[in-house]
């Protein structure tokens, strides 16, 4: 498996923050279950993905959910709309539930696991604030989104990463305030509108020996 170095820097510079899609234009069954594998398949702490992508493809929800993302038109306009969304909190079922995958993917018995399963209810569940356990899991959706757009870029579909949005309205809106999930982001993926002025700007990043220090 080898990617040319070029696909990669090309990949990182022809990304930017997409601020206007073209609406007409949508991303193929193919390229979408790429995107998708890129969400699974992304690493978290202890293996335990905290999370859930709610893919929105309804017209109607997207203009609501529009509405309190201070009018972005990315939401409505863009092919694809992923809302981020974490656990509130995480409990020894949750731990339980991971460590019988792992039995059944791996094909080994529950004492194998146990250890594993012990230590992580003890340094999680015990062993965190709650508030803590939030913020952890808040954390390990910022890598899946990372992992979507880098992968959107490699695969040249536009992005944009939102924060700029109201997560306890959106919890409303998708009917998350009773479950176990909450709001913490959305991406909204398809392709650049040709008027988009943002993707002729000269990308703004302090230069790279001020942000990578060599430790000898
Ligand atoms: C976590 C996160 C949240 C962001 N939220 C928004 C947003 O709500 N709306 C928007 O237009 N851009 C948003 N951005 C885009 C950033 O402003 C943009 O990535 C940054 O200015 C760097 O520019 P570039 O991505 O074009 O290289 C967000 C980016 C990140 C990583």
């Amino acid at each position: 498996m080898s990617v040319d170095l070029n696909t990669v820097k090309n990949a990182l510079t022809w990304r930017y923050a997409t601020k206007s899609f073209d609406p007409s234009r949508k991303i193929g069954p193919e390229a979408w279950a790429a995107l998708e594998d890129s969400l699974v398949l992304a690493p978290s702490s202890y293996g335990l993905q905290p999370w859930q992508f709610l893919v929105v493809e309804n017209t109607e929800l997207r203009h609501k959910l529009k509405a309190v993302s201070w009018n972005q038109s990315q939401v409505t306009d863009a092919s694809h709309f992923v809302v981020i969304t974490t656990l509130r909190d995480m409990s020894a079922d949750y731990i339980k539930a991971f460590i019988r995958q792992n039995m059944e993917v791996r094909n080994v018995p529950h004492e194998a696991l146990a250890g594993y399963e012990n230590m992580m209810i003890k340094n999680i569940v015990d062993g965190m604030e709650k508030n803590y356990i939030r913020t952890w899991n808040h954390r390990q959706a910022y890598i899946a989104m990372g992992f979507l757009l880098e992968t959107a870029a490699l695969l040249e579909i536009d992005t944009v990463a939102m924060e700029g949005l109201d997560p306890k309205a959106y919890d409303r809106f998708l009917g998350l305030e009773e479950s176990p999930y909450e709001t913490v982001s959305a991406v909204a993926l398809g392709y650049r509108s040709a008027e988009d002025k943002y993707q002729f700007a000269q990308k703004v990043r302090f230069p790279k020996d001020q942000v990578i220090k060599v430790i000898r």
